[in-house]
């Protein structure tokens, strides 16, 4: 047990998937695991371990903004041993090129939190994806041929922000989408010596104002799910080997 996820030791895998809605988690763990054991309720954040294509894997929601998924990040990696941790989420666009339902592949994430400047007292650090979760994944959407991209994103602490442009001067510095977990997911990864990467699906574009119908969010999900699955699945097969 941990403060926060009420497991007991070896009831998490090695491979967490972590996407902010925890009733994603459980649509997850319904719909594509089997053997599914649930190991968390704790805040309604659930968690559950399962098994995809002969391998052990958990979905533990984080919910949203970075001080929350940084709770179940420290958990899982420090407290149940979790190694790889894949965020699947949502992101809006913030470059013209980029198309609802693509799939963005995080290799680093900005951010605008004042965490990282506590951490590193001011200096600046580059949270970046783990390369062995990177290349992997880049090879499942390869192998699919699913339109993606692949770059820096933003992860703010705001969704609401007061001034409409504050996007525009990460667009100018090439920063693909926003969204608000993955600065702080690639840092504590990088802290504690475990791996992680941050899959999202384009739901909104704040060039266009363009946003996905909530069924059409849910086919994008459906990819992502797919693509972290199979990322999860050959990294767990690689360390089983
Ligand atoms: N901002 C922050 N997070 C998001 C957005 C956004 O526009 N879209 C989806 N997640």
């Amino acid at each position: 047990m941990s403060i926060h996820i009420g497991a007991s030791e070896g009831e998490i895998a090695r491979t967490v998937l972590m996407p902010g809605d925890p009733l994603r988690a459980q649509f997850v763990a319904e719909n594509w695991l089997t053997e599914v054991h649930q190991y968390n309720d704790v805040r309604g954040m659930l968690g559950f371990t399962g098994t995809w294509k002969g391998e052990r894997i958990s979905v533990q929601g984080s919910g949203m903004g970075m001080p929350s998924l940084a709770i179940y990040a420290n958990e899982l990696i420090r407290f149940y041993g979790a190694r790889r941790l894949i965020r699947i989420g949502s992101c809006g666009a913030i470059q013209p090129e980029i198309d609802l339902h693509d799939l963005i592949i995080a290799m680093s994430a900005s951010s605008n939190s004042a965490m990282n400047r506590e951490r590193f007292r001011g200096m600046d650090y580059a949270a970046t994806a783990g390369w062995h979760l990177f290349r992997r994944a880049l090879a499942v959407v390869e192998e699919e041929g699913l339109p993606f991209h692949a770059g820096n994103i933003l992860s703010s602490d705001t969704f609401y922000d007061d001034d409409p442009d504050a996007w525009k001067v990460w667009a100018a510095h090439g920063v693909l989408a926003i969204e608000m977990e993955a600065n702080q997911l690639y840092t504590l990864a990088a802290r504690h010596g475990a791996e992680a990467l941050a899959l999202l699906t384009v739901s909104d574009s704040l060039v266009t104002r363009a946003e996905l119908s909530p069924e059409d969010r849910q086919t994008s999900f459906h990819q992502m799910v797919e693509v972290a699955l199979e990322t999860a699945r050959r990294s767990e097969a690689l360390d089983r080997d």
